[in-house]
């Protein structure tokens, strides 16, 4: 046993010795590809957008529960948004509260789910066209109750203590994992959610291990100046294709940045045996896009949504919601113009510095993609655009028929059902979304995924779904690079 641990110890000093780097000597396949001119040469790429109507849409579901009327002026701090600047944040605490999923068959239930949430006694978890998840507070379960049994709608209560998952959701790594987290050299796992340290730490120890095929960038700050970090994964042959693949733009979608992470695991430490279809792929890698509000879920409240953006508008209210403002059809159906809203645009296109620095990217790089994915939870989703309105691209029969061929993979491996649609078709509108810019860049196979689960643990998925629901959607990935590689 002794001899055992001498030898990985030993094994892992001189490997590491070895593989550093010397500085300025960059290896093939490391320099990232820029260009100077900062025009987009991908629009001329976007042909006319049919618009044609998506006649499955109940239009009816406009906008999910959010106080789009409400007035634009100084707002009481409520609860989710204590009105604290300091380091030192009390964690909000959520005993008591509780989630159901709603049926909104009848259509007026939304017009009552919105003004529920409008008198901020419910937060909405999301939802599609038959039903939506409402996080209930707990000092409003009795009114709720009475409103939804008035006008005769059914639910059940999917969570009935909040803050009990919370506390079940990611507990400590037992001894073994531990003692393997010292050895290894970085401390990422895939047993538990881990804060952004671990996860920069594990980019950075693959960059440096193998540097042959694995570099990191960092391609702008967060808000509060915390690194916008990207890892690319490259054998630098030209011809190679490209896919860029981001996770955490909502702060609270833990799972998202736990299974971008996994993919890069797997592919940086496998790369030698990896198939053809995933070395012939330059990979992107931005696992936490909104590394403000993913620290801000680890250590104040656990289920904030936007980034931490201060001092909007003349309210105190914090952050704007990502996925709601990259830039194009910027401000349309499903986004808030109110700050406190947990859909708010922010004050223009790419006002938020985090949406802004992914832009920078793309406009900087000369690396054409063939796809863009955004992995967000939760619903099991696969979603392509567009998404500002019932609308389709030119070619959403492709976007469909490969969004089939990933949920296939994903059930043959795991079993989970994902299902594939249009975001505003299956779900509802919501315009500023970074698919909806991705493919008006011209990026071909561009999907928002949702993953796990459909509603029973909602945002609060136990660090034991991280394993099932990376494995599944890695076979959903590999999908997809076998098309990318047949493309022309
Ligand atoms: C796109 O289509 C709309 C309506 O069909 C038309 O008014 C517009 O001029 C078209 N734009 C381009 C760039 O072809
Ligand atoms: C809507 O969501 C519920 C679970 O919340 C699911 O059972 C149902 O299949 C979904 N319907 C569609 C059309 O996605
Ligand atoms: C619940 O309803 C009662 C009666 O309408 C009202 O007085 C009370 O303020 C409500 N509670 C909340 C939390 O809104
Ligand atoms: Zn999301």
């Amino acid at each position: 046993m002794g001899t055992l641990t001498k030898t990985v110890v030993l094994l892992y000093v001189t490997s590491a010795v070895l593989c550093t780097p010397f500085v300025n000597q960059l290896q093939p396949g490391q320099e990232w590809p820029t260009r100077s001119s900062v025009k987009q040469p991908y629009h001329e790429l976007v042909q006319n957008e049919t618009d044609t109507k998506s006649d499955s849409v109940a239009t009816e579901v406009e906008v999910v529960a959010e106080e789009e009327k409400a007035p634009e002026e100084p707002e009481v701090p409520d609860d989710n948004n204590p009105k604290v600047l300091a380091e030192e944040v009390e964690r909000i605490d959520y005993s008591g509260a509780q989630v159901w999923k709603v049926s909104t068959k009848k259509s007026s239930t939304q017009r009552l789910i919105n003004q529920l949430a409008s008198e901020k006694l419910i937060a909405s978890w999301g939802g599609n066209h038959s039903a939506i998840d409402i996080l209930v507070k707990p000092n409003a379960l009795e009114n709720v109750t009475a409103a939804l049994k008035k006008k005769d709608v059914a639910y059940y209560v999917m969570i009935e203590d909040l803050q009990q998952r919370i506390n079940e959701e990611n507990p400590p790594l037992d001894e073994n994992e531990l003692e393997l987290q010292d050895r290894r050299g970085h401390r990422m796992t895939w047993k538990q959610y881990h804060r952004l340290e671990d996860i920069h730490g594990f980019m950075d120890y693959l960059a440096k291990t193998y540097p042959s095929i694995v570099s990191v960038n960092t391609i702008g700050k967060s808000y509060e100046g915390k690194e916008l970090k990207v890892l690319r994964i490259s054998d630098g042959k030209q011809g190679n294709k490209a896919v860029f693949i981001d996770g955490g733009i909502h702060a609270r979608e833990w799972i998202s940045p736990a299974v971008v992470t996994y993919f890069i695991n797997q592919f940086a430490e496998n790369f030698d045996v990896e198939s053809d279809d995933i070395k012939n792929i330059d990979w992107y890698f931005l696992p936490v896009v909104n590394p403000d509000g993913y620290e801000y879920t680890h250590k104040s409240d656990r289920l904030w949504r936007k980034n931490r953006k201060y001092g909007y508008g003349p309210s105190t209210c914090t952050g704007a919601d990502l996925n709601r403002n990259f830039g194009y059809r910027w401000g349309g159906k499903g986004a808030s113009s109110y700050p406190c809203s947990d859909i708010y645009r922010g004050s223009g296109p790419f006002s938020e510095p985090e949406s802004k620095a992914i832009s920078d990217f793309f406009k900087n790089t000369a690396t054409k993609f063939s796809a863009y994915l955004t992995y967000h939870s939760y619903g099991q989703y696969l979603l392509y655009p567009w998404g500002y309105d019932n609308a389709l691209p030119p070619d959403h029969k492709d976007l469909q028929s490969v969004g089939l061929l990933i949920a296939q993979a994903i059930r043959k491996t795991g079993g989970s059902e994902y299902k594939v649609g249009s975001s505003s078709g299956l779900l509802y509108p919501a315009a500023g979304g970074s698919d909806d810019w991705a493919k008006s860049l011209g990026i071909k196979y561009t999907y928002t995924i949702e993953l796990s689960d459909t509603g029973r643990y909602g945002f609060v998925l136990p660090a034991s779904y991280i394993e099932p629901v990376a494995r599944e959607n890695l076979a959903g990935l590999r999908a997809l690079a076998s098309v990318v590689n047949k493309l022309d």
